[in-house]
C-alpha cells in the first residue's frame, strides 16, 4: 500500500485566474465586483447575510463560484473552526462537480484565511480506498491554487506536509491488522522517516530482551509476532532546543484485550486504531524532518500486538519493566500502559526538554469527553502546557486536563507487587495515567487520544474513522513555542 498517499498540490500565483471555480472568502459587500461578482449575486448575497458566517454557490455552471462570508464578533479560534466547516460543505460540492483544481481568494484582509480554507479542503479529501476494487469514485481534485499574497512559500510547504502527514496517520490507522503487524508498522516506520538527520533504529526481539522491556514482552507473549521498539532521532545541524522533545506513542497494532478477552462488537472490531498513538508520532517526525525545522525531536515507539496464544501473559502475573518496578497485572487489557512503561522509562536517557505521550488508553478517556477533545495530563510547567492548550485551540483539537493528584496513586498499589496496572472501577484515565506517571523524571504530558482518534461518523474535515488527530496540535504548538513560520 502507498502509505504515502496524498495527491494534492499547491500552487502559489500572483493573480486570479480566470475559468477556474473559485471560493471567495469575504467580509464585506463593497468592492466585489472587483473580483466579478456581480451586483445581483451581491445582492443575493446580502439577502441570506442574516445567517451571520455562512456559504453559498454563486452558480450552477463551471467555473462554480463559492462565497464564505464571514461575520464577526466571535472568538478566533471557533471562528476559523466555522469557517473550516463552511469549507468542507463546499469540498462536498466541488465532489458532485468532480473539480480537479480550485483557487481561493482571500478578500478580507485578514492574513492566512486562505490557509484554513485549503486546509479543510485538503482534509475533506482524504479517502481510504486501498481495498475497494473500483476506485471510479476517487475524488478528483488534485491541486489548490491561492494567491501569494495571502501565503508566504514556507507556509504552503508547511501546510502541505501537514496535511501530508494527517493522511499519512489516517492511512496506518486505517489499515487493517491483517495488512498492518508489527513488521509491517516498522517498515513503514522506515520508508517515511528515512530523511536527512534522521536517524532510525527498530530494536528487534532480542534487543528487547537485553533491555529487560518486560512491559512489551509481556504483552507480545501470545503472539507469533515479534515486537518492534523504534527509536526515531531527528536532530538538525543546529536546533533550538539544547535538549530534545522526546514524542512516545501506542503501537498496538492490534489489541483483542489479551486473556481478559474484548467483546467482539463496538469494541475488539474496531481494534486496529490501537496504533493510532504511534502513528501520530511517525506523522509527526516525518513532517518535521521533511521541513527541516531547527528542533531536536526523538520519537519513540513500542510495537506490539496484544493477542491470547498458548504463552500469553495471564492476570495475577508478575512483571518486571525496564527499570526494575515490578507490576501485578490484573487485567491484560490493559496492555498500553505496560509497553508505555518501557518507553517512557527509555526517554529519561535524553534528559528531555519535554515528553509528550499519545495513547489511545482507555475507554474512559472516551467515554469521559467523547471525540471531540483529548484528554491530557502532566507534569509539564505551566508554560509548556498552555502552549500545548493554545496550539490545541487554534487548530480544534482541543485540550481538557484532568488531575493527577497523589490519591489516585493508592488505587494502583498491589498487595505483592510495587504496582498493578489497574484502579478501581472509577476514573479509569486517570488511574492510567498515574501508572505511567510512575515511569517518568521529566517534564511530561500524556494524551489519551481514545476518543478522537477514531470516529464512527463523517466529522467535518476530520473524516470517518482514522482522524489523524495530535498532528495538526502539537505542530501549531512548535509553530508557537519556538516562532518557527
Ligand atoms: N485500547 C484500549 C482502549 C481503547 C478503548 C482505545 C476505546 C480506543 C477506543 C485499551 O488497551 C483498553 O482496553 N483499556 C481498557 C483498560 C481497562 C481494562 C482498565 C479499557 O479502557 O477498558
Ligand atoms: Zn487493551
Ligand atoms: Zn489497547
Amino acid at each position: 500500500m502507498n502509505i504515502d498517499s496524498l495527491q494534492i498540490k499547491i500552487s502559489l500565483v500572483e493573480n486570479i485566474p480566470l475559468d477556474i471555480s473559485t471560493v471567495f472568502i469575504i467580509n464585506s459587500l463593497e468592492n466585489l465586483h472587483s473580483y466579478s461578482i456581480s451586483p445581483d449575486e451581491v445582492a443575493y448575497i446580502k439577502h441570506k447575510a442574516s445567517l451571520g458566517t455562512f456559504s453559498i454557490s454563486l452558480n450552477l455552471v463551471f467555473p462554480f463560484r463559492y462565497v464564505i462570508y464571514i461575520e464577526k464578533p466571535e472568538t478566533k479560534p471557533n471562528l476559523i473552526e466555522h469557517i473550516r466547516g463552511l469549507a468542507n460543505k463546499i469540498s462536498d460540492e466541488t465532489k458532485h462537480q468532480e473539480l480537479d483544481k480550485i483557487c481561493i481568494v482571500n478578500t478580507t484582509g485578514e492574513a492566512g484565511m486562505s490557509q484554513h480554507v485549503a486546509e479543510s479542503i485538503f482534509l475533506s479529501m482524504y479517502q481510504f480506498l486501498v481495498h475497494k476494487s473500483d476506485k471510479s469514485k476517487q475524488n478528483k481534485l488534485n491541486e489548490i491554487i491561492l494567491v501569494s499574497h495571502d501565503i508566504t512559500k514556507a507556509q504552503a510547504q508547511w501546510l502541505h506536509e501537514l496535511v501530508r502527514s494527517v493522511y499519512i496517520v489516517r492511512n496506518l490507522v486505517n489499515q487493517p491488522y491483517s495488512h498492518l503487524n508489527t513488521e509491517i508498522f516498522a517498515d513503514a516506520i522506515l520508508s517515511l522517516c528515512s530523511l536527512e538527520n534522521v536517524s532510525i533504529e527498530n530494536f528487534d526481539k532480542t534487543k528487547i530482551e537485553s533491555l529487560r522491556m518486560g512491559g512489551l514482552l509481556s504483552v507480545n507473549k501470545g503472539s507469533n509476532n515479534p515486537p518492534v521498539f523504534s527509536v526515531v532521532e531527528y536532530k538538525p545541524l543546529s536546533h533550538l532546543n539544547v535538549k530534545p522533545i522526546v514524542l512516545v506513542g501506542k503501537g498496538v497494532v492490534y489489541d483483542t484485550g489479551g486473556l481478559g478477552l474484548k467483546p467482539t462488537t463496538n469494541s475488539m472490531d474496531y481494534m486496529k486504531c490501537d496504533m493510532a498513538g504511534a502513528a501520530v508520532v511517525v506523522g509527526l517526525l516525518r513532517a518535521i524532518a521533511t521541513l527541516k525545522l531547527p528542533i531536536y525531536v526523538v520519537g519513540i515507539m513500542p510495537i506490539t500486538d496484544n493477542l491470547i496464544g498458548p504463552e500469553a501473559y495471564a492476570p495475577g502475573d508478575v512483571i518486571t519493566i525496564s527499570d526494575g518496578t515490578t507490576v501485578e497485572v490484573m487485567h491484560t487489557d490493559a496492555e498500553g500502559r505496560l509497553i508505555l512503561a518501557d518507553a517512557l522509562h527509555y526517554a529519561k536517557k535524553y534528559s528531555p526538554e519535554l515528553v509528550i505521550d499519545f495513547a489511545t488508553l482507555t475507554g474512559a478517556a472516551m467515554r469521559a469527553i467523547g471525540k471531540h477533545g483529548t484528554v491530557g495530563f502532566r507534569t509539564c510547567t505551566d508554560e509548556q502546557f498552555a502552549a500545548l492548550c493554545k496550539a490545541g485551540n487554534n487548530v480544534y483539537e482541543r485540550i481538557v486536563e484532568f488531575p493527577l493528584w497523589d490519591e489516585y496513586k493508592d488505587e494502583i498499589k498491589s498487595d505483592i507487587a510495587d504496582i498493578k496496572n489497574l484502579g478501581g472501577e472509577n476514573a479509569g484515565a486517570t488511574t492510567a495515567a498515574k501508572f505511567l506517571q510512575h515511569f517518568t523524571d521529566y517534564p511530561w504530558v500524556h494524551f489519551d487520544i481514545a476518543g478522537p482518534a477514531y470516529v464512527f461518523s463523517h466529522d467535518s474535515y476530520r473524516g470517518k474513522f482514522a482522524t489523524g488527530v495530535g498532528v495538526r496540535m502539537v505542530m501549531e504548538f512548535l509553530k508557537i513555542n519556538y516562532n518557527l513560520n
